[in-house]
């Protein structure tokens, strides 16, 4: 059988989790949160990375920094994550959605501005499958109308637009560890911040609006509540798991790319024959073979092939459902001008088999098949 996911595991997980108990420090901010945050910090040159319990988490603490309020609306495309919308719906806000490109999936640039009116507040691009968003004209867009922009980098660990990490070019990024990403802590993500400005505040709403992270800092000599916050920390045990991956970042890389590239090669005379796409990642991004998805002609033909392969035991999924069409959709959120991509490319898309330490024989084998579903 070939699993869609395995979590990856490195090796030295255990050990760290087992120093995490002897140190009878399992709660948060310990020293595997702070290993965690300062690699974080110095490979993505941010000023402040903040490990929470997951990027859903990331981007509510990011609402709530943006100063969301009832009434606002946040621009995001509807091909997306749920939780990219609930947080700012959390606080009351309109989402209001844009089409996506149809080459990269992402957020189409060129259609944001349309969807400005004076309640907006922010944009939220999704760098999907890692492949990042076109960052300069988004930021000039939230330049000229005063907007705050939130990356939605939850696939985008070491990732990179034009030399620059993802998750760090807008205000805030927020990056998932869940278990399906390159790089995991069970449940948990991290909240980017460019802005020094504000770091107090994030530390203040994530220790449940208490200022205890300067009280350990020695800053002062007691803590006490000072605003609106919750518990967005995570417990040190996961935090163990998450150093070990992120000290073995550019190893589980390299396997995912191999896997990637594999995928490309083996696939692109279906591509070049006009049965199937494969992703494209534009020349300014450096993507971190996230996922390899190929598009099949339409919702009948991808349910064909998911059901093929199933068959071989090869295990292969779908993505997103358009938010715009859920029920919750329908109640929190609009879509500005037409739907002429998100829709129709949703239901193309097939997500293969990738995780940190896929065989090369497994994916030829599901190259195979594939080849053979289209003979
Ligand atoms: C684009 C996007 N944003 C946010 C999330 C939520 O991440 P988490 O499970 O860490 O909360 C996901 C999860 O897959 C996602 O794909």
């Amino acid at each position: 059988m070939i699993k869609f996911n395995i979590p990856p595991c490195t090796g030295k997980e255990n050990e760290y989790i087992a120093q995490a108990i002897a140190s009878h420090k399992i709660c948060g901010d310990g020293e595997f949160t702070k290993k965690c945050n300062e690699w974080i910090e110095s490979h993505t040159r941010t000023s402040k990375a903040l490990l929470t319990t997951s990027c859903t988490h990331a981007t509510e603490m990011a609402a709530l920094l943006c100063d969301i309020q009832p009434g606002d609306e946040v621009i995001m495309p509807s091909y997306t994550f749920v939780s990219t919308a609930n947080a700012f719906v959390l606080n009351g806000a309109t989402v209001v959605f844009v089409d996506i490109r149809p080459d990269t999936l992402n957020i189409d640039e060129n259609l944001i501005e349309e969807a400005v009116t004076p309640k907006t507040k922010a944009i939220v691009p999704v760098h999907y499958a890692g492949v990042s968003c076109e960052m300069d004209k988004i930021m000039e867009i939230a330049r000229q109308h005063n907007l705050k922009v939130i990356e939605d980098a939850a696939q985008g660990v070491m990732s990179e637009y034009k030399g620059r990490p993802l998750g760090t070019i807008g205000n805030f990024g927020c990056f998932s560890f869940h278990e399906t990403k390159n790089y995991s802590m069970g449940e948990g993500g991290c909240l980017l911040i460019r802005d020094k400005e504000m770091i107090e505040k994030a530390e203040i709403i994530r220790e449940k609006g208490t200022n205890r992270s300067k009280f350990f800092r020695g800053q002062v000599d007691k803590y006490t509540w000072v605003s609106a916050g919750s518990s967005y920390l995570p417990s040190e045990l996961n935090a163990a798991y998450l150093f070990a991956q992120l000290e073995q970042a550019q190893t589980i890389f390299d396997d995912r790319m191999k896997s990637w590239t594999l995928y490309y090669e083996l696939l692109s005379p279906l591509k070049e024959a006009g049965k199937i796409s494969l992703p494209v990642v534009p020349d300014n991004c450096k993507h971190n073979a996230h996922m390899f998805y190929i598009k099949a002609t339409d919702l009948k033909e991808r349910t064909a092939l998911i059901e093929y392969l199933r068959r071989q035991d090869i295990y292969s999924v779908f993505h997103y459902i358009p938010l715009h069409s859920a029920p919750a959709g329908k109640q929190y959120a609009r879509f500005c001008g037409q739907d002429i991509y998100t829709t129709k490319e949703s239901e193309r898309l097939l997500r293969l088999p990738m995780y940190y330490g896929l065989k090369s024989e497994d994916v030829y084998f599901v190259c195979e098949k594939i080849i053979q579903f289209y003979q």
